[in-house]
């Protein structure tokens, strides 16, 4: 019989010198669920890849002094070392500077040109370039794109357009009709109400003023706006308007797209009426997951929040990570990341519950029977209700898996581990040992036991690809029939001798205290190694001299930046933690002037900031700049600022 598909796609990425844990949530989500359909039994499609185009890398590159490509292809490399680390089973990788893509979208465009659903006209709006958006006047936000908060460009220039409008109440339609498309369901609605119902516009979808993106054939001055680019590679991924378009017709259309909250509209609304144009059938679901913050904020490299993967992954191992993911948050909301939670989930869930579980029942065995169970075994009243807690669960797995609530499929697993240890404190094998007419008793709860751990051990796959094996080890189970997904839903299947080699545990336990001290280091050096991604020049103690040229002044990068928030440091009697806006960014810098100035007086101001200083590390936290300031001769400061109190945050000082 052929396998069902199952097609699963992540978003592509923005080429990033540093992806963050936020970045891998998304990515460690997908994966989880194209394992599990694996082991159900689905051929399984998982896209993954990369957005490489558009003004914000033409941008970065050239600050790099390198081309677009070479920097992405850099970028990219980096993408795959981290998918490597999360253990990532993607299928295929996109690229979209790949040949095929570029020659797919031109394909399309020329599609929707000559249909009459991309025509040609002039536009004059708002740009948002790290968000590559447009927005009209009344969609900003305090002035400010609504996506990001960052300051929006006036852009006219020559434009094509996509009739994004014809699609409006077909894809009301779609979503009123189908409650289940886009998930979760508050989303449906925010769509519906804040974009659909008050009207859609036609879409620039070409421009002119760049040229890191795909030459529109017919009119190589245009290229293709990024998104259209972007949104394509679902279809362009298999082979769509290529000479081989098998894979297309095998897996389109996608079971589900997973997205981020804050590019549902993309997917479901300008997506949808693309698909709509090419006639071609929509995604069955989009599923718009919540973000990963630290006290409410989200990841951002200046801020100094960013959580380095790898560093988690060297320290703690892939799976308490994934595990740590996956359980702490909703799928669907935000959820908060700090140190201590993780710890704390490694400590209780993995060390304590289930780690625990593990090596007491191979210790047990060993130190009970010698490492071997006889057959010979009796049942006791324990029994059936840990069976009907087992079958239970498989049943509430699959049921939440369905509905990517990895959350509480995890939640539902733990409560058979946690049944599973107090059948051991209900049986008392430490008592059972004692009556020489009770080993059968006892060496049929150790049994059961081992059999749940086995259930266990198949429903963690999605979420843990390394720790099944490593428990199949220790109760002596190879891997076969026994450990497919549809054995969780059979009792018994364990063959009755069960032999262990108990070996070292798989989660050891954590000194709270001690780690969060070290982890947060870590967290530094990697961070600040990542803001100065420049070459470092070797550091010269600066002699006194009276004059320099030009060119070493040129040397010092002095900007505008915004101070938006301000707090004084706890045991110091100086120091300021501001975080500064420049331009795009945000950043800490520590500035020496409490003195002189309240956290209050400084927000707002428009300060002179040194971006190109080395980071310093001032209170146990790194420092990326430093805002200037005159010192009178009796010690008063005061800041250096610009005279028109709204110039724009980020323009050069010089
Ligand atoms: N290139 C676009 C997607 C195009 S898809 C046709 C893009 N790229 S991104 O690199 O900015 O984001 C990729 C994914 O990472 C998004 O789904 C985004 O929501 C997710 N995340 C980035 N930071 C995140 C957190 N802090 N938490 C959770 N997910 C986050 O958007």
């Amino acid at each position: 019989m052929e396998k069902e598909k199952f097609y699963i796609t992540t978003p592509i990425y923005y080429p990033s010198d540093k992806l963050h844990i936020g970045h891998s949530y998304c990515t460690v989500a997908t994966d989880t669920m194209a394992r599990y359909k694996r082991l159900r039994g689905y051929d399984v499609m998982f896209l993954t890849g990369s957005d490489e185009h558009g003004q914000k890398i033409e941008r970065i590159a050239k600050a790099q002094n390198t081309t677009p490509k070479a920097y992405t292809d850099k970028v990219v490399a980096t993408f795959k070392d981290l998918w490597g680390k999360l253990d990532i089973s993607y299928d295929k990788f996109i690229r979209t500077t790949d040949d095929y893509h570029v020659k797919a979208v031109q394909k399309i465009f020329k599609k929707l040109y000559d249909q009459g659903d991309i025509y040609k006209s002039e536009y004059e709006g708002l740009y948002c370039t790290p968000c590559e958006t447009f927005f009209t006047e009344h969609q900003l936000v305090d002035g400010k794109c609504p996506d990001c908060g960052r300051e929006v460009e006036k852009v006219k220039e020559e434009s094509y357009f996509f009739k994004l409008s014809k699609y409006q109440d077909r894809i009301i339609k779609h979503m009123e009709e189908n409650p289940e498309w886009l998930e979760p369901s508050t989303r449906q609605k925010e769509m519906i109400n804040n974009f659909l119902k008050p009207g859609l516009e036609d879409l620039a979808v070409s421009r002119t003023s760049f040229t890191w993106g795909i030459p529109v054939e017919f009119d190589p001055g245009h290229i293709v706006y990024v998104w259209i680019d972007a949104l394509s590679n679902y279809i362009t991924a298999l082979g769509y308007g290529s000479e081989d378009d098998s894979l297309f017709k095998k897996f389109w259309p996608a079971d589900v797209h997973v997205v981020g909250k804050e590019i549902v509209r993309f997917h479901s609304i300008i997506w949808p009426a693309m698909l709509m144009a090419l006639d071609l059938p929509l995604p069955k679901k989009i599923f718009g997951h919540g973000w990963l913050v630290i006290n409410g904020n989200k990841m951002s490299k200046s801020v100094g929040n960013v959580v380095d993967p790898f560093v988690l992954v060297n320290k703690y191992g892939l799976d308490a990570i994934r595990y740590f993911l996956l359980r702490e948050i909703a799928f669907g909301q935000d959820g908060n990341f700090s140190n201590e939670a993780l710890i704390q989930r490694i400590n209780s869930d993995l060390a304590n519950d289930l780690g625990n579980l593990v090596s007491r029942t191979a210790g047990m065995i060993e130190k009970y029977f010698g490492g071997k169970l006889p057959s010979q075994q009796k049942e006791t009243e324990f029994d059936a209700d840990l069976i009907r807690v087992a079958k239970e669960t498989a049943n509430n797995v699959e049921e939440k898996m369905e509905k990517m609530l990895f959350s509480d499929a995890l939640e539902e697993i733990w409560t058979l581990i946690r049944r599973t240890n107090k059948y051991i404190d209900e049986t008392q094998p430490w008592i059972l040992i004692k009556d020489e007419d009770k080993k059968d008793v006892l060496a049929n709860a150790l049994y059961n036991v081992a059999e749940s751990i086995r259930i266990v051990s198949i429903m963690i796959q999605p979420f843990m690809p390394k720790t099944p094996a490593l428990i199949w080890e220790q109760i002596g189970i190879k891997e076969g029939e026994i450990t497919k997904w549809d054995s969780i839903k059979e009792w018994g299947l364990l063959g009755r001798e069960v032999a262990v080699s108990k070996g070292e545990a798989i989660f050891p336990r954590i000194d709270m205290k001690k780690e969060l001290a070290e982890l947060e280091e870590a967290m530094k050096v990697a961070q600040a190694q990542a803001v100065a991604n420049q070459p470092k020049k070797e550091e010269k103690e600066e002699e006194a001299v009276e004059e320099i040229t030009i060119d070493d002044f040129l040397k010092v990068q002095l900007k505008v930046g915004e101070v938006i928030s301000s707090e004084k440091v706890k045991k110091s009697k100086k120091l300021l933690r501001n975080v500064v806006k420049i331009g795009d960014e945000e950043r800490v810098i520590f500035s020496g002037i409490s003195e002189h100035y309240s956290p209050e007086e400084m927000v707002g101001k428009r300060v002179i900031v040194v971006t190109n200083l080395k980071p310093r590390k001032m209170m146990g936290e790194y420092s990326y700049g430093m805002i200037l300031a005159g010192e009178d001769s009796d010690g008063n400061l005061s800041l250096a600022t610009v005279d028109k109190a709204d110039f724009e945050s980020g323009s050069e000082v010089g």
